[in-house]
């Protein structure tokens, strides 16, 4: 059952009932200014941290779902509604949302009276525009009033919803024209404050929460509303928020558009004031003035569009199936970006005061980004690298606003530096720009402790090699890119979580996932090694790559696929010796992506268990059996029931590993399979079963285990979107930017008949035809590049900022 439909043209998500299954939500903004609305206008704004500068306020964990956002109310003689459907939820004759590209429209009529109303955060401007375009529809003349309403937050969102015995008293606004100034703060340390503007004359204002919704009511019914008048009132303490009331009269066909601005000021200490009490508010008029008019929007919207377009025009194919390029030209893309500007930190699943920005994730968000907007990628490379220890290894988390390594979550992850590495060589795949090797960076933060960027990549590769145990096999520290296979813990405290709580001075729990990311993120760091000519580091990294190989396949394979870890106590994990838990999908993955094992059939074996134990319809399972009770010597991953999260659900973030190996060992029909099953396109025919969002990746989909398998859960801010990504246009589509070069090897399913791609690729651009005229998977028998026949699939780097022309024969 569907939910609503793709606009592919118009590049949205149109949602035709307020009843989805769960709030379906979009973000606003790409920098500063960030926003989260879903398809009844809840969500909330910030400015760059969602934590310590909440500018709204939304109730996390509440009934009904979804309350606090930008609410809007028609008072129509007796009848009241909200043309978003909540917070009022009565009926609409006509309900539709449209999530675009850091857009959403979300457009109800009741009575014969439409509101259109259209939210988005400027290109460069730190604000939310709400438009409103109000049509009276029937035939009679209509006598409305409007009442906005938005509840502030009182900066830091953990406070906010904590320390009440500080917070009923610090409330404070000023109300000018029509515009309501939230200054909570500003007297003493703070130097921004926030405003909700509209761009008429008023008729009333309400500015005190619980004045404006009447004694123990809530959003849905507010007494101003009810009564048809707002209450003037001024918020001295409580809860502050920003409410106008506009009577409209509207003739049979006629419409009336306001503007209203939601906006952010930070002033310099000196210029705080205008007189003492009275806020300094020169930049709000200015940012005001800007959007006076309703032409101000549409210029301001249209410029957002283009925006878009030329980000997502750096990567299209055209492959005849719809699903696949709406994921590819559209929704991943995008996903990628707003994975890489918000993290892991706020979402509908993320409350947006829980986490740092993870080490890990991040490297591998830059995996999906890239080459949308390169410059980003290697600032963030650079911030992320700066939070790295002196002995290599990294701190697990750093805070976004300070840029410095959260010492609560500490370190020894001990998968985390490599893929620091892995970040770094996709950055020079793709721009070509070795120069990154040659930045300064301070280790932990510290520019007394600075070295070359090589060296934190050198580091790296060698906390690796540092770190190894009884079998050669990386130790696993605190945990590796499963954060809940935590086989030093032995946590029994429920207090205590499992990411933080004192370990084990563990020397013997080995990490086979480790290893097999060891060897295939080592090879691109020989190659860099190489092309630096550091012949000596190259060598003796090669000796290591070699080794951690043997070690794998003496002791890391067990019989039909290889095997997860080693624990504690040195017995295994992830085998056929274990009574649950026998097989994980992570080392078959990265195992694969090694290259290990794919000339003695250890590869397509491992392979072929994976689809025998763990392959759902809903997609690739995390492990099987599912734990069914807890293990104290693994840890968190045994904490979940079976199904769900790392306990055997279906991990979106690493089927793509599968993918990726299966390409790499030329089966094109099960890669795509696996990307199909989870692919939010293929799945919105099952949006009730799904739950969430059909056009954005989710981190998990409850396994065959649950209750409710094939149930998501965690959409948008996961590693799933990047992966995918890479999953499909490097090693599907084989598109594949290189050192020296942009790569050409499809492995499709043998059906199709061919794809065309544009993928610009430093400075060029590169119109790429393939056909696939004998039905093959893998394979390039002939490339011609602008009209001459290339003795090679790699592509050279033309940067020369002009167009070229690739024709490319599969066989
Ligand atoms: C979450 C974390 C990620 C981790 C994964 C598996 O998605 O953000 O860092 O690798 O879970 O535990
Ligand atoms: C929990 C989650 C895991 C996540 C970790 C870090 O362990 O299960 O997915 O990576 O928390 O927040």
């Amino acid at each position: 059952m569907k939910f609503g439909y793709f606009d592919d043209n118009k590049r949205e998500y149109v949602i035709t009932t307020p009843l989805t299954p769960f709030p379906w939500i979009n973000y606003l903004g790409m920098k500063d200014f960030l926003s989260l609305i879903s398809n009844h206008a809840g969500g909330y704004c910030f400015y760059k941290d969602a934590r310590l500068r909440r500018i709204t306020r939304f109730r996390y964990n509440n009934v009904p779902l979804d309350m606090g956002g930008r609410y809007f109310y028609i008072k129509d003689n007796e009848d009241f509604w909200s043309p978003s459907w909540m917070p009022t939820r009565k009926v609409l004759e006509f309900y539709e949302c449209r999530h675009g590209l850091g857009y959403t429209i979300i457009t109800g009529r009741r009575n014969g009276v439409e509101v259109e109303q259209t939210f988005f955060v400027p290109v460069d401007e730190n604000c939310e525009i709400h438009y409103l375009k109000i049509t009276n529809k029937s035939t009679q003349p209509k006598d409305l009033t409007l009442f906005s309403l938005i509840e502030f937050c009182l900066w830091n969102a953990l406070d906010d919803m904590t320390n009440f015995q500080r917070n009923l008293s610090t409330g404070e606004v000023e109300i000018e024209g029509s515009v309501i100034y939230h200054k909570t703060e500003y007297r003493e340390r703070r130097n921004h404050y926030s405003f909700y503007s509209v761009n008429v004359p008023i008729d009333g204002f309400d500015t005190d929460r619980d004045t404006f919704l009447g004694l123990y009511r809530g959003f849905d019914a507010p007494l101003a509303v009810e009564n048809g008048k707002s209450f003037n009132s001024e918020a001295h303490g409580w809860a502050p928020i920003a409410s106008h009331m506009i009577k409209i009269s509207l003739q049979p066909g006629e419409a009336k558009e306001l503007v209203f601005v939601l906006g952010y000021v930070e002033n310099d200490e000196d210029k705080k004031w205008l007189k003492k009490g009275v806020i300094n508010k020169e930049k709000a008029y200015k940012m005001i003035e800007k959007f006076k008019n309703p032409e101000d929007v549409q210029r301001s919207f249209e410029n957002l569009r283009l925006f878009w377009s030329n980000l997502l025009n750096k990567f299209n194919v055209l492959t005849g199936i719809d699903k696949v390029d709406r994921m590819v030209n559209i929704w991943n893309q995008y996903q990628c970006m707003v994975t890489f500007n918000l993290s892991r930190s706020a979402s509908y699943f993320e409350s947006g005061i829980g986490r740092g920005m993870g080490f890990r994730d991040s490297n591998q968000d830059i995996l999906g980004f890239v080459h949308q907007i390169p410059e980003r990628a290697r600032e963030r490379i650079l911030d992320l690298a700066a939070t790295q220890l002196e002995d290599g290894g990294a701190y697990h988390q750093y805070q976004p606003l300070t840029k410095r390594g959260n010492n609560e979550i500490g370190s020894n992850f001990n998968d985390d530096p490599l893929w620091l590495i892995l970040s770094t060589a996709h950055y020079i795949k793709e721009t070509g720009d070795w120069s990154i090797l040659d930045e300064i960076v301070p280790f932990e933060n510290d520019p007394q402790k600075a070295a070359s960027m090589f060296e934190h990549l050198r580091r790296a590769f060698y906390h690796v090699v540092n770190n190894l145990g009884p079998h050669g096999l990386p130790l696993i520290g605190r945990a590796d890119w499963n954060d809940c296979l935590n086989l030093n813990a032995f946590s029994t405290n429920p207090d205590e979580s499992f990411q933080t709580c004192d370990n084990k001075d563990g020397k013997t729990a080995e990490s086979v996932m480790i290893a097999g990311m060891f060897v295939y993120v080592g090879k691109e760091f020989v190659k860099i090694c190489e092309r630096l000519g550091k012949e000596d580091i190259a060598k003796d990294a090669q000796y290591h790559i070699e080794k951690m190989k043997e070690a794998i396949l003496n002791y890391g394979y067990d019989g039909e696929w290889f095997l997860r870890a080693y624990d504690y106590f040195g017995n295994k994990v992830g085998s056929k010796e274990n009574d649950e838990g026998k097989i994980f999908i992570e080392t078959q993955g990265f195992c694969v992506m090694a290259g290990i094992g794919l000339d003695d059939g250890k590869a397509i074996s491992a392979l072929d268990s994976v689809k025998k134990y763990l392959d759902t319809e809903h997609g690739i399972v995390l492990v099987q059996p599912a734990f069914t009770e807890y293990k104290i010597h693994l840890g968190e991953i045994t904490s979940y029931p079976p199904g769900y999260k790392e306990n055997a659900a279906v991990f979106c973030h690493n089927n793509p590993w599968i993918m990726i190996a299966e390409c790499i060992v030329g089966r094109g029909d099960r890669a795509f399979e696996y990307w199909s099953k989870i692919a939010p396109s293929y799945r919105e025919e099952i949006s009730d079963v799904h739950k969430l969002e059909p056009y954005v990746y989710c981190q998990m989909i409850a396994g065959k285990d649950a209750y409710k398998p094939g149930e998501a859960k965690n959409s948008w801010l996961t590693g799933s979107a990047a992966w995918n990504f890479v999953a499909m246009t490097q090693w599907i589509l084989g598109i594949r930017p290189d050192y020296d070069g942009l790569l050409i090897d499809p492995c499709v399913p043998r059906e199709w008949k061919g794809f065309t791609v544009k993928r610009v690729f430093r400075n060029a651009i590169y119109n790429i035809q393939v056909k696939n005229p004998d039905g093959v998977s893998k394979g390039v028998k002939k490339v011609v590049v602008d009209g001459k026949e290339m003795s090679s699939n790699l592509i050279p780097a033309f940067s020369d900022g002009k167009e070229h022309f690739v024709e490319v024969i599969m066989g």
